[in-house]
Parts: C-alpha cells; structure tokens; sequence
C-alpha cells in the first residue's frame, strides 16, 4: 500500500537585503510510504470469529522534489539527431532589414507536418547543404524558433526562424560568408533543408499566466520573444491566458533593422495594460549624456522600476542575443543592487536558482 502527501511550499520574499529570503521555490514533499507488512489475527466479536488485517507502515525519508517554474512537463528535445535530420520544405523566406541597414536578416518558415514538436523557447538546429573543407557534411548550426508552438500558419505544422547573414572581412582582407546562415537566408520557397532537435529548456516560458516577463534581446535574439508573444498575444490557448506584464527590450543597430517592429505594434494596440516595448537603435539614439543606446542603456532609464520588479517572487528575466550584452546588463543591476546594499553576482545566482534569470548569449 502507498499513500503520497504532496505539500507545496512558496517561500515569500522580501523588499530586505536579506538574499535567502528573496528565493522562491516551490518544493514537492513526498512523504511515500514504501514498506507494508500486513498481518492477520484471529480474533472473536460478538462471538463470531473475524480476521483482521493490521497493517503496520515504515516511512522512507521524505524525498524533497524540485518543481519547474517553466512550461517543461514533456518537453521533447533531440528527436531529429545529425545522423538522422528531419527534411523540411521551405515555405516562405523574406527579408526583414531594410536595405540600407547593416547587414540582412531574414524570417523563413519550413514545414515539419507536425514531426518536431517544439515550445516557444526551444531552439532547431539546422545541417547546411554541401560539404565542409575536409569533405564532410557541414556541422549544425543552431537557431532560436522564432515562431510560437502553433507555427506562423497556427496549424503546428511549420516552424520558423530569423537569422542574420554573417558576411566579414578576414585579417588577409577576403570576405567570407558564413556556411549556414547564408545557405538558410538563400534558401528559395520549395527547397528541402535538413533540420534537427528540438533543443534547449533554459528558454522556456514560465507557467504563470500572471508572471511579469522581462525580455532583452539583441538582433536575432528577438526570436524567442517573438514566439513568446505570439503565444501570448495573438493566440488562444485553454490552458494558458496571459494576464501578466510582458516587457520587451530590443536593441539593434539602426532603425533599418528593427525586427517585426509592425507585429509587436500591434500587440500593444491589442493589449496595452499587459504588453511594453522599448527599443534601443545603438547608431541613432544615445542617452542625455550622449552614450550610444545599447539595450542596457535603455533599462538604465528604467532602472527603479525593474529593480523593483526584480524583488517580485513571479518576475522572469530573459536575455537572448550577443554575448557582450550580458555583462553591460550586470553592470547596471550591479549598480542598483549596491544601492539596497545587495551583492549582484550573489543575488543573480538565487535568481537562477529560482529560474527567474534565464540566459542565452552567443
Ligand atoms: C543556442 C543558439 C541559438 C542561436 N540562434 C540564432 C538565431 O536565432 N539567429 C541567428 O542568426 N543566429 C543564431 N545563432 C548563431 C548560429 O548558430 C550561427 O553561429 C550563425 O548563423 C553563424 O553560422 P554560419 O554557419 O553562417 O557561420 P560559420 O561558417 O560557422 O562561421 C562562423 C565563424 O566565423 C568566424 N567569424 C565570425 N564573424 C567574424 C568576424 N567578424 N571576424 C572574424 N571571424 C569571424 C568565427 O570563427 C565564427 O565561429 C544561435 C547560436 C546558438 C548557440
Ligand atoms: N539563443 C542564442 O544564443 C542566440 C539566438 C539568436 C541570436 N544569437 C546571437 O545573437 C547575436 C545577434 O547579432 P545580430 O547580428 O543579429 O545583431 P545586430 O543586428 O548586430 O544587433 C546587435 C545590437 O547590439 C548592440 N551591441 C553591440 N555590443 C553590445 C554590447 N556589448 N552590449 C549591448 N549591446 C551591444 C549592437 O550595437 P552596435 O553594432 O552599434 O555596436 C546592435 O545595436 C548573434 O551573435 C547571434 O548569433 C544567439
């Protein structure tokens, strides 16, 4: 015979410096009772003979269980592996830079007929055609999904990316166009590609529907906020109706470059109480004192507020994008928990733990 107790514990947190305090998690207590000895006795009531069953029960120690904060409940990764990818169909692949901006990104859509179930969050990876220089086949490259689950066509039969051409100039002056992102951003509407996964957790969107959710992104980082608030915004879901605050911080280049700039419009005309947007243009904009916008800049101006979020047990920061960010972001977080008297670094490792930070830099 088992029984399982299973007791939910949100430790609450607190606006004081205190670091174990501010941690939320939520802990499954099974206390299983694994052992069971039953006996029978004879014995007589009101004269009649009757046999009774005591049961006597040893406890195991109480197995304390970490509950994932994010959507990860059968969460599939790695069904298509390198040696055995999944071939999709491109379906559609369009420019979404302005011609004078730095460089090309493109959104592409591949059909997968429903075979690589993936969540908003999850990354594919892909397997350029040809060969490399040692005559192998070209290792796979990874990208953010940029579409929700549902896909861009709501059917969750395709699967869609953004990605920059990476084109650069080397130390002997040629210019060299990397494998990958060149082949998928050349890819013509009909052509197969060989695709792999799905991958990644760290991304995964949280389960509450009320949480606040953070984003920063940098260029393509966009993608797997652009999944996040379709699935948010422009979806209906039985099991999930957002009802939280999304903020979305974007930082690019030039205003050229902004990346689905018209959909996340449209969001906040949809949903203005729940949905925010500040973009960073780094070679437009600077800040009164004339530093250039990065994204980070951008949060400075917002500082209070997203400190003050910060303390908040259902608050959820996302950063995707170039690996440079990170540290500009740790800087001014840095420079507002100093002011509370806190340790950034130490406070930034609770939040992990709790899976309020969640990052994905390259
Ligand atoms: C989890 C994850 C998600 C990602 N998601 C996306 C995404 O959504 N969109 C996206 O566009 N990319 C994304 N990337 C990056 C992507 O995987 C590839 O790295 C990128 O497209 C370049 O691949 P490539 O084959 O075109 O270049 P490659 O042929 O692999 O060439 C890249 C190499 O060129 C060299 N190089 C690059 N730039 C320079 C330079 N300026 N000077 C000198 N050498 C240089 C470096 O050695 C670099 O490793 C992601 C990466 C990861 C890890
Ligand atoms: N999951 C992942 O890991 C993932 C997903 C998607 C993309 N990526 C990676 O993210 C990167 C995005 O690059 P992109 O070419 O698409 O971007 P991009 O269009 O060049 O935009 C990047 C923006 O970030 C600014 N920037 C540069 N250094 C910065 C710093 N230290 N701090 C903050 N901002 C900074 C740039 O400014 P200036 O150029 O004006 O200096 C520019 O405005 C790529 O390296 C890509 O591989 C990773």
């Amino acid at each position: 015979m088992a029984t399982a107790v299973t007791a939910a514990v949100s430790l609450p947190s607190s606006k004081s410096s205190s670091l174990s305090s501010r941690t939320s998690i939520i802990f499954s207590d099974r206390i299983n009772f694994t052992k069971s000895n039953v006996y029978s006795s004879g014995v007589s009531v009101a004269g009649k003979a009757v046999s009774i069953r005591a049961q006597v029960t040893t406890e195991a120690p109480a197995k304390v269980e970490k509950i994932s904060k994010k959507n990860e409940e059968g969460v599939i990764v790695n069904k298509y592996k390198p040696k055995n990818p999944y071939t999709g169909r491109c379906l559609l692949n369009t420019k979404i830079t302005g011609d004078d901006a730095p460089g090309e990104t493109w959104h592409m859509v591949f059909s997968t007929e429903g075979e690589i179930p993936y969540r908003e969050g999850q990354s594919i990876g892909v397997i350029a055609d040809g060969e490399d220089k040692n005559g192998k086949p070209h290792k796979l490259r990874l990208y953010s999904i940029a579409s929700s689950a549902l896909g861009d066509f709501g059917d969750s039969k395709t699967v869609s990316l953004c990605v920059k051409r990476l084109v650069y100039t080397n130390d002997q002056g040629e210019v060299v166009k990397g494998v990958c992102s060149n082949f998928l951003c050349d890819l013509k509407p009909g052509a197969e590609v060989k695709l792999t996964g799905p991958v990644g957790k760290e991304m995964l969107m949280p389960k509450d529907p009320n949480a606040t959710i953070i984003m920063l992104a940098t260029g393509t980082g966009i993608a797997p906020f652009r999944s996040f608030l379709w699935k948010m915004f422009f979806e209906k879901h039985e099991d999930y109706q957002f009802n939280g605050l999304a903020w979305l911080f974007l930082g690019v280049p030039t205003s050229s470059s902004l990346l689905y700039k018209e959909e996340f419009e449209k969001m906040k005309e949809k949903s203005p109480d729940n949905f925010r947007v500040d973009f960073a243009v780094s070679r437009e904009q600077t800040n009164e004192k004339g530093e250039k916008m990065y994204i980070q800049t951008r949060m400075a101006q917002y500082a209070e507020e997203l400190w003050q979020l910060l303390k908040k047990d259902n608050t959820f920061v996302y950063m995707c994008g170039l690996k440079g960010m990170e540290k500009g972001i740790d800087d001014i977080m840095g420079s507002l928990a100093a002011r509370d008297g806190i340790d950034w670094l130490e406070y930034k490792r609770q939040l992990k733990k709790a899976e309020q930070w969640n990052v994905e830099v390259y």
